[in-house]
């Protein structure tokens, strides 16, 4: 049925499967099961299967066009499920969709925010709506307008906010009353590195301390290696891999990165480059020199048996002999990971401006 499946995607459906039958959905913050969109002909979400622990932090990654936000808006309720299922302890997203809804949170690719509200406004409708009580309403708003930091545009109209403080505003609108899931998708594009780094903070505290689950999308490999202890990593509406970051690399790692600079005097000296490319070889057979500008090489060491410990003392020994002004060895990135899956995305418009 599903043709060169990864292993730990079979194991995941089993093990979703089982839960199902002997009925302990509740033991997991959400389960999904065998979710699928259809738009006419075009399968944009397949059959995807995943239960998410409670309080944990699940990325999913893909390019665009991978079904991420159909995924979401699916479990958020905006959109008609074409097949398949999802539970939030006892209820299920067909049966049971208001009170489904009322224990998720969601940050919308595309900010939907109503321009004439303040943003402490904005704050204050969303903490109504889910029924906090009156009396800790202005304190649940502050606290979270300044974990968010968003303290110097609360009184602003939203239709003046820059496009970081809109993200940042719905944000806080999917966190206010601590629901159960929150689905956040791409929650800090557009926003600056530092900011960026205050949002994965507030949101640690506040879901080590709520114990919400989180389900987040990013294009940042940084944002996911920050938050998240799973991920999977999804193309053409399936999961090619799931697990976590640590596993996923040494499962899918394809050896190290071995970048070199010469010393600048020696940069363009053709014996010492041949030196250079002769040793490498020598040491770490197989190695692919990916790149070679201004004595600065860059190989690939594709051995994965090779620990990153060895390398680096080899490096250290032959510093000065090869003329090294400095060298860098590191572990496979979860970047070429995802950009080895990511391949194989069918070629549409949005795929265009990844
Ligand atoms: N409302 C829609 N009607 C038709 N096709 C859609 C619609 N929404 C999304 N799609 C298509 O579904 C696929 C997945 O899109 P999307 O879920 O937005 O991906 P992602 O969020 O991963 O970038 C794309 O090929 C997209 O063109
Ligand atoms: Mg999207």
């Amino acid at each position: 049925m599903y043709v060169d499946q990864d292993v730990d995607v079979t194991q995941e459906q089993d093990r979703i499967e089982d839960l199902l039958q002997q009925g302990q959905v509740a033991s997991e913050a959400l389960v999904v099961t065998k979710l699928t969109k259809y738009f006419s002909t075009l399968c944009a979400v397949d059959r995807l299967t995943l239960g998410v622990h409670k309080k944990e932090c699940f990325g999913l990654l893909g390019i665009n066009g991978a079904g991420k936000t159909t995924t979401f808006r699916m479990l958020t309720g905006d959109l008609m499920l074409t097949d398949g299922n999802a539970y939030i302890g006892e209820y299920s997203l067909r049966q049971d969709l208001k009170s489904f809804q009322e224990h998720i949170g969601y940050c919308p690719q595309f900010d939907a925010l109503i321009d004439k509200l303040t943003g402490r406004e904005m704050l204050y409708l969303f903490a109504r709506l889910r029924g906090i009580p009156e009396t800790q309403i202005g304190h649940t708003v502050q606290e979270i307008i300044e974990m968010i930091d968003l303290q110097h545009h609360a009184e602003k109209r939203t239709d003046k906010y820059s496009g970081g403080n809109r993200r940042k505003l719905s944000l806080a609108l999917a966190l206010i009353g601590n629901p159960a899931v929150v689905f956040l998708d791409e929650p800090t594009s557009g926003i600056d590195p530092i900011a960026r780094r205050k949002i994965w903070t507030a949101l640690e505290t506040i879901r080590a301390s709520s114990g919400m689950a989180v389900v987040l999308t990013t294009h940042s490999m940084e944002e996911c290696e920050a938050l998240c202890s799973r991920l999977a990593i999804m193309v053409n509406g399936q999961f090619r891999c799931l697990g976590g970051i640590q596993y996923l690399k040494s499962k899918f790692g394809q050896g190290s990165t071995l970048i070199v600079k010469l010393e600048r005097d020696k940069a363009l000296d053709n014996n010492v480059v041949s030196n250079l490319q002769e040793f490498v070889q020598k040491e770490f057979p197989g190695s692919v020199l990916k790149d070679i500008h201004q004595g600065m090489l860059h190989y690939h060491i594709t051995d994965n048996s090779i620990p990153l410990s060895h390398i680096f003392s080899i490096m250290e020994d032959a510093r000065q002999k090869l003329h090294l002004e400095d060298y860098l060895v590191s572990d496979t990135t979860l970047e070429q990971i995802f950009l080895t899956f990511a391949k194989s995305q069918r070629i549409t418009a949005e795929s265009n401006f990844v």
